[in-house]
């Protein structure tokens, strides 16, 4: 497994591992856990070489957010993606991704909107910019992420799409499902800021997600729904929620009723210092 941090050596290993086969890529921030496992041996299914980026990207983070608590193990993440079968390891130093007078951005509209774009602004620019910066890096085949950040993936595909990327094309840019934890909390890096007691409180974010879930399938209100979820979170120990939101699943229009089409539960609430987001399916009204 080779571990490179600058330019130059990726793009000649790189071109090693296209003479060799096909690229699937893995972006992350490190803080490696389950879930990003998952997305490794999914990746390693598709192509044949992984490569897993880790850059924990500062142009995603807004003022007064964690980009100074977010965990950095590069070691420790490395000694991890020893156990699997990855090729090639991309991290790079801000100073290589954003070099001295960089000044370009990429903005996606519509399906930025809303949800975690209104409450972190400037969040889906900085992802869609290093994401690009990544493709065009790795100029892998496949690229695969989490769909624990649902709306993030709409925003990559859309960008692919919009920019006519072929390294991946849009088809090959892969969503995996979110791996849980037994009490169902969605696997995610910022699990770590979470004191024990938070940490068992915050399995009331699937478990009432999964009630509303139920309930919406049933008939009940919508809105409704989503007024009881928001006091459950808050009774079960979260300190406000962000929001809690039916959308279409490939849009991301807004829905106040449950339609023919595949809709989505959106949630960000908080507790202590830690902001977890999850999303679930939530099937179309039949008939
Ligand atoms: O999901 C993440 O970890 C990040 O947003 C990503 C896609 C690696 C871009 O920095």
């Amino acid at each position: 497994m080779q571990i490179i941090d600058s330019l130059l050596p990726l793009r000649s290993a790189i071109e090693g591992l296209r003479r060799d086969g096909t690229i699937a890529l893995v972006p992350t921030m490190g803080a490696l856990h389950e879930g990003h496992l998952t997305l490794v041996r999914e990746a390693g299914k598709r192509a044949s070489h992984v490569a897993v980026s880790i850059f924990v990207n500062p142009r995603q983070f807004g003022a007064g957010e964690d980009l100074d608590a977010y965990p950095r193990q590069l070691e420790a993440d490395c000694a991890l993606l020893r156990g699997e079968n990855v090729s090639l390891v991309w991290a790079p130093k801000p100073a290589e991704m954003y070099p001295q007078g960089y000044a370009t951005n990429i903005s996606v509209s519509g399906v930025s909107e809303g949800l975690c774009g209104g409450d972190r602004p400037g969040h889906f620019d900085g992802v869609a910019t290093v994401v690009c910066k990544l493709f065009n890096q790795v100029l892998p085949d496949f690229a695969l992420f989490g769909e624990k950040d649902w709306q993030q993936l709409a925003v990559i595909r859309r960008m692919a799409r919009d920019l006519d990327l072929t390294r991946p094309a849009v088809g090959n840019i892969i969503g995996v499902p979110t791996v849980r934890e037994a009490d169902g909390l969605a696997m995610s890096s910022r699990n770590a800021y979470l004191t024990p007691s938070q940490r068992a409180e915050a399995a009331t974010l699937p478990r009432s997600m999964r009630a509303a879930i139920a309930a919406i399938e049933q008939g009940a209100p919508v809105g409704q729904t989503l007024e009881s979820l928001r006091a459950k979170l808050v009774a079960g120990g979260f300190s406000s929620v962000d929001y809690a939101e039916l959308r279409d699943a490939d849009s991301l229009a807004p829905l106040s009723t449950l339609g023919p089409n595949p809709a989505r539960l959106f949630v960000a609430a908080r507790i202590g210092s830690g902001r977890l987001i999850d999303n679930m399916a939530v099937s179309p009204a039949s008939g």
